[in-house]
């Protein structure tokens, strides 16, 4: 990624990106792409308008050059109407994420769209550089076009430079989560993840602790154990931990990280089996937040928790009806070991409870009522804490992670009673169950700690068509407002 502070559009590249609006009178161009329509002799409404392109937000459209520019195409992208006061952030990231899902195989591109401040030359670059996201390390053949090589971004704003560098950094960490998504179960098991773990938080300057099967078991670890006592791949409980000497406050998070949920004897059904690789995007989301956090040296101090286990069915499995004796002290029933999340996710969160958090926030792809409830892209958020909540789904929404407050009904408390332990990790009917799985986690909270819980079952993988700066499988939702929320409590 690199800057080019004058805003021409005769600059050399293989493909110049420019913003086009939406008006009744046509389609024009956004600031960005100033002397475009001179370059095609004032014909480009007419050119693009010929090709049926409007400028409705993300439409793309391909304008060969024929040597009016040094470019040889013009990649026009659609921003929708012109906005009356400033850019949303998102449409920009959007935008920029469209047209650089069009760049693999591309040398080089250069992104002329608004960037009058250093906010929208972020954004600008944020979106290029997650849109340009591929994964074909497991492609033999033709289709591993190499993803586009350089990103320009041009923009005469005061802080482009940090800008770009902050985006390069959040974006690339966004690009592991989604690798870590997409890499078959074969693949990332909980011991992998940790060495992963392990190798790039210690690059980033993270201390890395990790706790074995062994270890997990003597420390009482009971519901990280239970659910990866199935698997011949043992789990694992991974802690990052970063300082700052500024900091004034210590936030932590705590990411399910079920590499392979298969629901354990309470086996799910085949079709919805194929994408529960995904189901450690937490987790992936909680390491790469904490190496972003460690890149840019926000001002606060870290910790985050990876909850480790494979949910596999077999003669060490844990059984419906098995009780677990949790990190917290508390018994749980496991009426359904299909309800794996919440298992690990207790411990993880009692564990973070010693750190002496100013809050958790754990990160799950928790339940399918979630879908149901609020689609495939935006996270349900819960929380013991009003004010946490609302803030959560401000600053998420802000960073273009779609997400929306959800109540703890107190009445749904009552389902999880267990006739033999303290709780029962289900509920007997199926209503409201994102719900009742945030009242079970919330159990596990120690009082006076402020907790917010993000269920992204839908966000964290995105099984239909790419869209804005999303691609297709592994998308790293909820990566980015980990980030927020760190830089939200960073400081005093
Ligand atoms: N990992 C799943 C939730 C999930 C479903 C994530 C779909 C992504 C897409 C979770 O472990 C699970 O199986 N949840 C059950 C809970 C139920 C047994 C209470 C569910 O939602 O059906
Ligand atoms: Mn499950
Ligand atoms: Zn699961």
């Amino acid at each position: 990624m690199r800057l080019n502070a004058s805003q021409s559009v005769s600059i050399e590249t293989d493909a110049l990106i420019v913003g086009i609006h939406a008006s009744p009178e046509g389609p024009r161009t956004a600031p960005g792409a100033d002397g475009l329509d001179q370059a095609f002799d004032g014909r480009l409404a007419e050119i693009l308008t010929t090709v049926g392109f409007a400028g409705k937000a993300e439409e793309i459209a391909k304008i060969p050059t024929l040597g009016a520019l040094p470019a040889p195409v013009v990649i026009a992208v659609g921003l929708g109407a012109a906005p009356e006061g400033d850019y949303e952030l998102e449409t920009l990231r959007r935008a920029a994420g469209a047209a650089a899902r069009t760049l693999a195989g591309t040398a080089s591109a250069v992104l002329a769209l608004p960037a009058a401040t250093a906010e929208q030359a972020e954004a600008v670059a944020t979106g290029g550089l997650l849109g340009a996201y591929g994964f074909s390390k497991y492609r033999t053949n033709g289709d591993k076009k190499a993803p586009v090589g350089e990103l320009v971004v041009t923009s005469a704003a005061a802080g482009a430079e940090e800008a770009l560098q902050r985006a390069t950094t959040v974006a690339g960490v966004v690009g592991l989560v989604r690798d870590l998504v997409n890499t078959p179960p074969s693949d990332l098991w909980p011991g992998k993840f940790a060495e992963i773990a392990q190798e790039v938080g210690g690059e980033a300057g993270l201390s890395v602790d990790v706790l074995d099967d062994s270890e997990l078991r003597e420390h009482g670890y009971g519901g990280i154990v239970g659910v990866g006592q199935g698997s011949v791949n043992p789990p694992r409980l991974v802690r990052l931990g970063y300082r700052h000497p500024d900091a004034t406050r210590t936030i932590a998070f705590v990411g399910k990280g079920i590499t392979f949920d298969s629901g354990g004897l309470s086996l799910k059904p085949a079709a919805s089996m194929d994408w529960m690789k995904s189901d450690m995007g937490g987790a992936a989301a909680v390491l790469g937040a904490l190496l972003a956090v460690s890149r840019l040296g926000v001002a606060v101090n870290a910790v985050g928790y990876l909850c480790l286990a494979e949910n596999m069915p077999s003669g060490s499995a844990q059984r419906p009806s098995d009780v677990l004796h949790t990190y917290s002290g508390k018994t749980v029933e496991v009426l359904d070991t299909d309800a794996e999340g919440r298992l690990v996710l207790v411990d993880g969160i009692a564990r973070a409870a010693e750190d002496s958090p100013d809050l958790i926030v754990d990160v799950a792809t928790l339940t399918g009522a979630q879908i149901v409830a609020l689609g495939w892209r935006t996270a349900g958020v819960m929380s013991n804490d009003d004010a946490l909540r609302e803030e959560v789904v401000e600053i998420a929404g802000g960073l273009g992670e779609s997400a929306w407050g959800m109540p703890l009904p107190e009445e749904l408390r009552k389902g999880l009673d267990s006739p033999v332990a303290d709780i029962a990790n289900l509920q007997p009917e199926r209503w409201g169950s994102m719900l009742a799985a945030g009242i079970f986690l919330r159990e596990f909270v120690p009082d006076g700690i402020r907790w917010a819980h993000v269920d992204m079952a839908g966000p964290a993988f995105n099984k239909g068509e790419p869209h804005g700066y999303t691609p297709k499988g592994g998308t790293g939702a909820i990566t980015r407002t980990l980030i927020g929320i760190a830089e939200r409590y960073a400081g005093n």
